[in-house]
């Protein structure tokens, strides 16, 4: 099948034409939109005779070369080209094309989300608005007009400037937007609706004024208040921290309710998923305050790493994702807390990415082939992608970072370059006179070396042995790295080790940034006068595993003053803890001893939450050799309830302290009291008492935030199923019309340890707020399913069936929501083998069905490893 055919980074060819510029109409109807694109080309290369144009599903029209008018004997379409035959150095191209953005459901291109129209062309959404070279290295300068019914349109955008209003008939109005920056057809964007907004400007450091609108459904504007404060501290941080202005007169941001993604930075026109705009005090959870911030600041940092300089291709993807994702924790990380940034970032890598890189679809930041390309917005690309730029900084540091930033905007802005083209910017700033510098590392630094991190795949371990004798310490590191998925052997890697040796007090006698770039190394610290307490990748300073043969999590989790590696001390003793548990022994009361010490700590509120944290399903999973959820469950529950019982008086009293029902504030200490006592709150909860049950239904019925409600419900949901119906029934009643809020019902039910959640999750597919053309309702209803561990690995095989069930429905709706469902089955080789069985069988089902996208077939062949 020719659709299937793969895609290499090793073809890859310049473009044998440019296009100059562009000249966009767009005339939209209710049934149709009548598009009239004209295009100057330019031949780049003598031998090109022929133009081929990407073009999916395109109704065409009329196609004119110079003004002439091109009969069939001189074009062809067929398979989604559109070949033009014997075309001249330079001409001008129009052509008029039909497209029907109303039947549009895979929301790729121009399409319709409620009344309003708006488009998504990244990677390869425009060939389904106009023919055109639809790739990110043919740059043009846009210019585009919209046309539609005043009434219900009275709101045209798109990228760049205002530049004219067509009044001139009655019904239909228009309106002319230019670009002046030249940018691939992926950043194109148009938006048409009826639509409310909020209204700002910034004044940028060179004194440019900068009109700033957020657009939204009409009603919603007071929810865009923090999506707007956001985006003036990003502007602000851009310009302070990578001295990165804005370029153009106006940025526009609109926020539909249907998008696959979370949002997209087209120039000038930023469109979110409402999820990451829409914010309210009643109806916005802390998370979701934070999570907005951090993806309009995500979108707009990409006016620089992404539009400005953009990739070559799509294997360079990681160039703008890892970079901008790099980007935005940094900016979350400056204007909240440090420490847990850090913290909630390795999580979201360890939860995602290392699974994903355990796993037959496990593929280097860069890779070399793909299928569909909206497979690979991976978790990989994206955030073991910026764990590679957070070692470059870290190798680096802040001062040399900052100039190779410099150099590299100045060097490529403006084109479309790869990931050597970055690293070449890094190499040179760490370089004095053409030698590797002595940098304040005391290290030079080979960044040919590092370059490895974009080529392997995989998570490699590391081997740490201690010895201690005459006052010398030496630290023995072994790299074990994986074979790629083709069994290939791959390199050790270069990376940054960040360590310290501590003495019985706590204090640090030394930290150090260890350069790896063996498979096996030494280092020796002599001078060291009492035995020594190692700490080591601190804050996290390379994606790695850590295999530590002694170790002294008691003592780290208490004294370690790094705030990630006493996080992490915490962490690996619960492991172990639990581990033993499940190996049937008695609960260790050391790791007992050392949690009743957290409860005392005085460090800030947010992060003391995360060390109470036990850890997830998913980290437990992670170390089985062959998966097996039950005693996994089961471990936690018990350790859950033991440090319950022993510490009910201090968890209460956290939770009195700290439970402050009317505060409705998103400062950071608001925050944190409510991240402290939901903590304590959920820990309470595993005694399943008349208290604690008491406590949880006054929460739920007095406090006025999303947090404290969200919170309440699901303990409720999970512990006792009468107050649990009646909460539900309430917040159903109070939020029905609100499909945000609705999203959180129904991910807790999905999410839920209670029997019968299957069954429940079918039958909330009929309700009335449910709609399997949303993403986010499919997302928070049946995605939130999939990562229900408990039910979705039942041993009766019901969870597989069901969710193999709705990847092949939804597949025929949108493809790129069918692959993103298939994620859970990506564990399926590790799993006991009753599991694997059942699963194995419904993978076949999905593979085999008639018509299957290659979006499914790709993600659910390399599982299956066919082929
Ligand atoms: N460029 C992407 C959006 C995108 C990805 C569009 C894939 C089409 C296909 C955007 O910058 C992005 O990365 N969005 C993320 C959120 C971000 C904060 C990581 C998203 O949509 O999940
Ligand atoms: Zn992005």
């Amino acid at each position: 099948m020719s659709k299937l055919q793969a895609i290499y980074l090793k073809d890859y060819k310049k473009p044998e034409f440019s296009i100059k510029d562009v000249e966009l109409v767009f005339d939209l109807y209710e049934e149709e939109t009548i598009v009239t694109n004209i295009m100057n080309i330019k031949k780049e290369s003598d031998s090109a005779k022929e133009i081929v144009l990407d073009s999916i599903d395109l109704e065409l029209k009329e196609l004119w070369l110079n003004d002439v008018k091109l009969g069939e004997s001189h074009y062809s379409y067929v398979d989604e080209k559109l070949t033009i035959s014997d075309v001249p150095a330079a001409f001008r191209l129009k052509i008029i094309n039909k497209i029907y953005p109303q039947n549009n459901t895979e929301l790729e291109g121009l399409y319709k989300s409620g009344s309003i129209f708006c488009t998504q062309n990244e990677p390869e959404g425009f060939r389904r608005i106009t023919p055109y070279l639809d790739r990110p290295d043919v740059m043009s300068v846009f210019r585009t007009t919209v046309i539609a019914d005043r009434k219900k349109y009275p709101i045209l955008l798109s990228n760049g400037n205002k530049t004219q209003c067509h009044d001139s008939f009655d019904e239909r109005h228009g309106v002319t937007w230019f670009d002046p920056h030249p940018k691939p057809s992926y950043l194109f964007a148009l938006v048409a609706g009826d639509l409310g907004s909020v209204n700002d400007e910034f004044t940028t450091a060179s004194g440019e004024h900068v009109e700033l609108n957020i657009y939204c459904d009409l009603g919603n504007e007071s929810k865009c208040s923090h999506a707007m404060k956001s985006l003036k501290e990003a502007m602000t941080w851009d310009e302070e921290k990578y001295g990165r202005e804005y370029d153009l007169e106006i940025y526009n941001i609109v926020a539909v309710d249907s998008f696959n993604m979370g949002a997209m930075e087209n120039k000038g026109l930023n469109i979110f998923n409402s999820h990451y705009v829409l914010a309210d005090e009643d109806t916005a959870s802390d998370m979701n305050f934070m999570g907005i911030q951090s993806v309009i600041a995500h979108e707009y940092f990409h006016n620089w790493t992404g539009n400005r300089i953009t990739c070559r291709d799509w294997f360079q993807l990681t160039l703008k994702e890892g970079l901008t994702v790099f980007r935005d924790q940094s900016f979350s990380a400056d204007l909240n807390s440090r420490e847990v940034q850090r913290i909630e970032d390795v999580k979201g890598l360890r939860e995602r990415q290392f699974v994903e890189d355990a796993s037959p679809t496990a593929h280097p930041i860069q890779p070399e082939s793909y299928i569909s390309m909206n497979n690979f917005y991976t978790s990989t690309v994206y955030e073991k992608g910026a764990e590679v730029i957070r070692m470059i900084h870290t190798l680096l540091g802040e001062e040399n970072y900052r100039k190779a930033t410099d150099l590299y905007f100045e060097s490529f802005d403006g084109q479309a370059v790869t990931t050597n083209d970055f690293l070449w910017a890094m190499g040179e700033a760490s370089k004095v006179n053409g030698e590797a510098r002595e940098d304040a590392l005391g290290y030079g630094i080979d960044l040919s070396a590092f370059e490895l991190w974009y080529h392997q795949s995989g998570t490699p371990k590391i081997h740490v042995q201690e010895d201690y004798y005459n006052n010398t310490f030496t630290l023995s590191l072994t790299q074990k790295v994986p074979n790629a998925v083709d069994g290939s052997e791959q390199k050790p890697y270069f990376f940054p080790l960040k360590i310290a040796l501590i003495d019985e007090d706590g204090n640090d006698i030394l930290e150090k940034t260890l350069i790896v770039s063996k498979e096996t190394e030494e280092f020796v610290f002599d001078d060291i006068n009492t035995k020594p307490t190692l700490s080591v990748n601190r804050d996290f300073s390379a994606p790695i595993i850590i295999e530590q043969d002694d170790n002294d999590y008691s003592f780290l989790m208490k004294h370690d003053k790094n705030s990630f590696v006493r996080y992490e001390s915490a962490q690996s003793f619960a492991v172990e803890t639990l581990e033993a548990i499940m190996n049937g022994e008695e609960i260790d009361e050391e790791f007992v001893a050392a949690f009743g010490y957290l409860l005392d700590l005085d460090v800030d509120l947010s992060y003391k939450a995360l060390l109470l944290e036990l850890p997830t399903i998913s980290t437990l999973m992670q170390r089985q050799k062959v998966i097996d959820f039950e005693p996994i469950y089961e471990a936690k529950e018990k350790l859950a309830k033991y440090l319950a019982t022993t510490y009910k008086e201090k968890l209460l009293t956290l939770y009195t302290t700290n439970h402050k029902p009317l505060n409705q504030d998103i400062d950071s200490l608001s925050m944190g009291e409510r991240a402290l006592k939901n903590r304590s709150l959920r820990l309470l909860s595993a005694l399943e008492s008349d208290e604690i049950i008491d406590l949880v239904s006054k929460q739920y019925s007095s406090s006025l935030t999303m947090t404290d409600r969200v919170v309440a419900l699901d303990i409720l949901e999970n512990i006792t199923e009468l107050l649990s119906e009646m909460a539900l029934s309430d917040f159903y009643s109070k939020y029905r019309d609100d499909t945000l809020v609705m999203n959180k019902y129904f991910s807790t039910l999905s999410a839920s340890e209670r029997e019968g959640t299957l069954e429940r999750v079918i039958a909330l597919q009929d309700d009335e707020v449910y709609d399997e053309k949303v993403p986010n309702l499919v997302r928070s209803l049946i995605g939130v399913f999939a990562r229900n561990y408990k039910h979705f690995h039942a041993k009766d095989g019901n969870g597989y069936k069901f969710l193999a069930d709705k990847i092949i429905e939804i597949d025929t709706i949108n493809p790129q929501m069918a692959s993103g469902l298939c994620a859970a089955f990506k564990i399926y080789e590790k799993l006991n083998e009753t599991n694997r069985m059942m699963m194995k069988g419904e993978l076949e089902r999905v593979v085999s069905t008639q018509s299957l996208s290659k979006n499914v077939y790709e993600i659910v062949s390399k599982i299956l490893k066919i082929n």
